[in-house]
C-alpha cells in the first residue's frame, strides 16, 4: 500500500497572502527569523490577519535546534494559538511543524516517526499551520518531515509523520522577488537536486514522478532568467520548488543528500551550494545503476540524447548561476584532506543513503568525494 502526503491547500500567486484574511482565528502565533523580520514581510502578515491577539517568535536560527523549537513551544503553549503561521525558509518552517505537536504531546520528537499515532498520545490539531516559504527550494513548506539538531547530544532529529505538514501552504511571489541571487542559486539548485533525486530514489511512484519530472522542466528552464532577475521566472520557481517538495517528499533523496548534509555539516556552508556540488558527480555515479535508463527518459524529455548530455547541461547551468563547480572552489586541499575520513564514515551513516539507487561502499564514497573536489569525471 502506498501513501501520498500533502497539504490540503497550496495558495499561490501574486497576492497569495490575502488567503490569511479569511482565517478566523482569534489568536495566531507567528514563526519566523530575525532577518525576515527586517523585510517588512511579518507587518504584511499581520496586516492581512484578523486575529485579536498575534505573538511572533522569531528566534530561529539556521539549523534550529532542539532548544529553540522548545521555547517556541512554550509560547505556543501558554498562548494557545488557533493558527500557527510560519513566514521563511526551511529552518522557520520545521520549527513551526514541531511546535504544532510539541505544543500538545509531550514527547522526545525523534519518538515521532511515520507510524506514531499522535491522536492516541492526546494530539487534538488545536491549532491550523499555514507554511508561507521565503526561499524557492527546501520544499519544507509541503513535506512531512521536520529537522532539528539536538546540540546537547549532538544529533539530528527527524520528526515525521503525515501530521507534521502544513495544512496550507502559500506562495506569494512577492516574498521572493528580492530573494538574494547567491539564494537564488542555493535554493534553485536545492530544489532540483530534490526532484532529480526523487525520481530516480527507490520509493519513486507514479505521484512522485508526475511532480518532480514537472519541477526538473521549470527549474532547467527558468533557474538562470530568475538568477538574472526576470520576475516571471522567478514565481515559477517559487512553485518548482514547492512542486519538488511534494515529489521528493513521497519518495525521498538520496546519496546526494548524504554527501551534502555531511560536507555542509562540517564546513558549514549553505545546504543548497553543498548539494549543487555533489549532483553531477552523483549522476556520473549512477551511470553504471539502473537509474541511468530513468536519467536516459528525462534526458529525453528535456531534448536531450542521453543522461551524459543531462549531466554535461547540469554543469553548464551550474556556471551560468556562478556556483562552484568542484570543492576545491570551496575549500583548501588541507582541510579536505584532513576532514576526508570524517566526510567518508559520516556519508556512509546518512539516512538518506537508503534510498539511493545505487548505494557506494567505503571505497566508492571516498573516491566519489576526490573527484567532487578536483573536478574529475566519475567513471567507476
Ligand atoms: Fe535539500
Amino acid at each position: 500500500m502506498w501513501t501520498f502526503v500533502s497539504p490540503r491547500l497550496i495558495v499561490y500567486g501574486d497576492d497569495a497572502l490575502t488567503f490569511l484574511e479569511g482565517e478566523k482565528a482569534n489568536r495566531a502565533l507567528i514563526v519566523t527569523d530575525e532577518s525576515i523580520l527586517k523585510l517588512g514581510f511579518i507587518e504584511m502578515v499581520k496586516n492581512s490577519l484578523k486575529a485579536e491577539k498575534i505573538e511572533i517568535f522569531s528566534d530561529v536560527e539556521p539549523e534550529p535546534s532542539l532548544d529553540t523549537a522548545l521555547k517556541c513551544t512554550k509560547i505556543a503553549r501558554d498562548l494557545q494559538p488557533q493558527l500557527i503561521v510560519a513566514v521563511g525558509g526551511g529552518s522557520v518552517i520545521d520549527v513551526a511543524k514541531a511546535t504544532r505537536i510539541l505544543m500538545e504531546v509531550d514527547i522526545d520528537p525523534i519518538a515521532i516517526t511515520p507510524f506514531t499515532d499522535l491522536f492516541e498520545l492526546g494530539y487534538t490539531k488545536k491549532a491550523k499551520l499555514i507554511a508561507i516559504p521565503t526561499t524557492s527550494g527546501t520544499g519544507a513548506d509541503v513535506t512531512w518531515t521536520s529537522v532539528l539538531t539536538d546540540k546537547v547530544e549532538h544529533r539530528k532529529l527527524t520528526p515525521a509523520n503525515r501530521e507534521v505538514v502544513p495544512d496550507v501552504t502559500i506562495l506569494d511571489y512577492r516574498l521572493v522577488a528580492s530573494m538574494p541571487k547567491r539564494l537564488v542559486a542555493g535554493s534553485g539548485f536545492d530544489a532540483l537536486t530534490h526532484a532529480i533525486e526523487g525520481i530516480i530514489s527507490i520509493w519513486r511512484n507514479e505521484f512522485s514522478d508526475a511532480l518532480c519530472e514537472k519541477a526538473i522542466e521549470v527549474i532547467m528552464n527558468n533557474l538562470e532568467r530568475s538568477y538574472n532577475g526576470d520576475a516571471e521566472a522567478r514565481a515559477k520557481m517559487h512553485i518548482a520548488a514547492t512542486m519538488a517538495g511534494l515529489g521528493f517528499g513521497n519518495s525521498q533523496v538520496g546519496l546526494v543528500h548524504s554527501l551534502g548534509h555531511t560536507f555542509g555539516a562540517i564546513f558549514k556552508q549553505h545546504h543548497g551550494l553543498c548539494v549543487a556540488l555533489f549532483l553531477p558527480y552523483v549522476m556520473q555515479f549512477y551511470l553504471k545503476s539502473d537509474a541511468k535508463a530513468r536519467m536516459d527518459t528525462l534526458a529525453k524529455k528535456l531534448e536531450l540524447e542521453n543522461s551524459e548530455m543531462l549531466i554535461d547541461k547540469i554543469f553548464e547551468l551550474m556556471k551560468k548561476v556562478e556556483l562552484p563547480t568542484k570543492l576545491s572552489e570551496v575549500i583548501s586541499r588541507k582541510d579536505f584532506e584532513s576532514n576526508l575520513e570524517t566526510l567518508v564514515m559520516n556519508t556512509l551513516n546518512d539516512s538518506s543513503l537508503g534510498m539511493s539507487p545505487r548505494i557506494p561502499d567505503y571505497e566508492h564514497t571516498r573516491r566519489i568525494y576526490e573527484c567532487a573536489f578536483e573536478g574529475r569525471k566519475i567513471d567507476f
